[in-house]
Order: structure tokens, then sequence, then C-alpha cells
């Protein structure tokens, strides 16, 4: 793809324009566009929290909602006011919640602030999101059309995927998202690995294989928040993310629907590969909304190893 970008305008291509490039669907565009405008609004929510932590109060003494469930309602208000989604499953609330009038043609599923406990140490945070075609028990592979996340760190950036190819935007001084990175493409092999769950709760099988991973000189690189650790993985081109089964959560820690099918999605489209330590990320049957799996997710080399460890 690319055609119709010269290499001189290339890096002010913003998202409507690169999206229509791509050939995505007209309602697929504006929908995706929609979230990515969303993105501003729950950062401008993420800075208003610096309020509370240099010390003002709500001069009503009101409650406030907890940063994570306001950018919920945030994201459920705007999906309800594009028209295009049928029905919102988030990680805040207790079942999927129908926002259409039952014509829509899109579901949606939603970790609206991932990380939001790291706030206050100033660390990234983010947004994901996934877009299906289908009713979302079901697998992904049968019903995802798109994908994207929103990162929240020293830049604003947006990553998405339509089905063909992934793509990085940076938010720019004017508040429009200009194309960072077309095609990112990971590379057979990578250098980082970023590993979830302590050690002494893993099985033998993931201990050896991150045994492995460090007699290979491979760098630790592990902030807690799954958006950056995840995309530093895809913007370094390699490497791998994990949060394995453990002993007493055999099956991990990260939830299937909201954050694993999204990034599976991007990594897969950016030639990666999101198992969980065997079967693909995007072939398993979603029953549960709040269900969780284990998962390898990075360049081929080290998911395809985790597989001869497990
Ligand atoms: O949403 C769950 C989450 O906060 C992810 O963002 C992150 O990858 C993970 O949990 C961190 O878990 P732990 O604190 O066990 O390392
Ligand atoms: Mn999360």
């Amino acid at each position: 793809m690319g055609e119709g970008i010269s290499d001189y305008t290339r890096y002010i291509v913003d998202l409507r324009r690169h999206m229509w490039l791509e050939g995505v669907e007209t309602e697929l565009r504006r929908l995706i566009w929609q979230i990515a405008v969303t993105g501003k609004y729950i950062s401008a929510k993420i800075h208003e929290s610096n309020r509370k932590l240099a010390g003002f109060r709500n001069i009503y003494g009101e409650e406030q909602l907890s940063l994570d469930r306001s950018s919920d309602e945030i994201l459920k208000n705007q999906l309800q006011n594009s028209g295009f989604v049928r029905e919102y499953a988030s990680e805040e609330q207790d079942s999927v919640v129908q926002i259409g009038k039952g014509h829509e043609k899109y579901y949606i599923t939603a970790d609206p602030l991932d990380g939001s406990s790291l706030v206050d140490t100033n660390l990234a945070i983010g947004t994901i999101i996934g877009i299906h075609r289908e009713p979302i028990l079901s697998r992904g592979r049968d019903s995802m059309v798109a994908a994207l996340y929103i990162t929240y760190g020293p830049l604003i950036t947006m990553i998405y995927s339509a089905g063909t190819g992934a793509h990085e935007f940076v938010l720019n001084r004017e508040g429009e998202y200009v194309l960072s990175q077309e095609n990112v493409r990971m590379d057979e092999r990578g250098s980082i690995y970023s590993p979830g769950g302590l050690r002494k709760d893993c099985t033998d099988g993931h201990i050896k294989y991150l045994e492995y991973l460090e007699s290979e000189g491979y760098k630790l690189r592990y902030s807690g928040g799954f958006v950056p650790d995840f995309n530093q993985v895809l913007i370094k081109r390699g490497g791998v993310f994990t949060y394995p089964a453990l002993k007493k959560s055999p099956n991990g820690k990260l939830r299937l629907l909201f954050e694993l099918q999204p990034m599976a999605f991007i990594m897969e489209q950016a030639g990666g590969m999101a198992t969980n330590g065997k079967e693909d990320i995007l072939s398993l049957k979603v029953t549960e909304i709040d269900q969780r799996s284990p998962v390898y997710i990075g360049s081929r080399f080290e998911v395809e190893k985790a597989r001869e460890f497990l």
C-alpha cells in the first residue's frame, strides 16, 4: 500500500486520508476515526487528574469517578453517538451493553484505560479497542475486522489495523493524528522480553523459557502496563511480551476480549504472532466476556520458541 502518498507528503498524511487510501470501508473508517478522537477526550481527563495529584480538590466536594470509569463513560457515549455500534463490551461493565438500535454493523470491545493505576507514577497508559462484525462470543479470527490502541505517554500515539497492515499515528500539536509509521513490520527475531507474573508462581516450562531468553542476552523491558509494554515490542520490531499461565491461575491474568484479541490482531498484521503458548489467540473461542488467557505475543521466533518449552 502507500500508492498515492509520495515520500515527501508521507509524514503529514492524517488518519482519515490514510484509511481512505487503505480502502477501509466508510463506516469503519468513521468509527475508527471517532475512537481515535475519543482518545483526545480521555487524555484530557487524564490531565484533569493532575489536579488531584497536585493537591486540588473538587470544589463541590463531589465523588469523582475513577479514571477508568470516566474513560469508559466517555467512550460509551461517543460510540453510542456514532450510530455505528450495536453492542459495547468493556472491562468496566459487568455485561455486554446494547448501545445501538439493533441495525448497526459493529460490536466493540474496550479496555478504556489500561494501566490506570500507573498514572501517579507518570508511566504510559492506554486504551485498547477491538472492532467486530459478528457478536463477540466467537473466535476473534471469525468476528474481528479491525483493532486499535492509543498510548498516553510523552506522546499520544494511535496504532490501528483494519486488516491491511498495522500503522502508527502520532497526535500533533494541532490535534491531528499524523502518520508516523506505515506498515510496521516485525523482524523475525528481536532482543527484548517483557514477562508478567512472579517467577515463583510460574510453571517449570515457562521458567525454562525465560532462562533461555536470558541466556541468549534478551534485555528485560517491563513497566507493568500492557499497552506500553506491548507497544515497545511492536515499535522496536521484535521481542516478546508474555503473561503466562500461573500455578494458581492457569489462564494467566490478561483478558482475551478486551486486551489480547485486539493486540493479537495488530501483531499478526505486523507479521508477528500471538499464542496462549499453543494455539493462536485469535483461534480461541470466547465463551465468557471476562475470559482470561496466557499470552506470548511478539516476533515469530520468540513466540514459536515458547511452544517448545511449554
Ligand atoms: O490490565 C491488567 C494489567 O494492568 C496490564 O496492563 C499489565 O500488563 C498487567 O496487568 C500487569 O500485571 P502485574 O502487576 O501482575 O505485572
Ligand atoms: Mn487492562
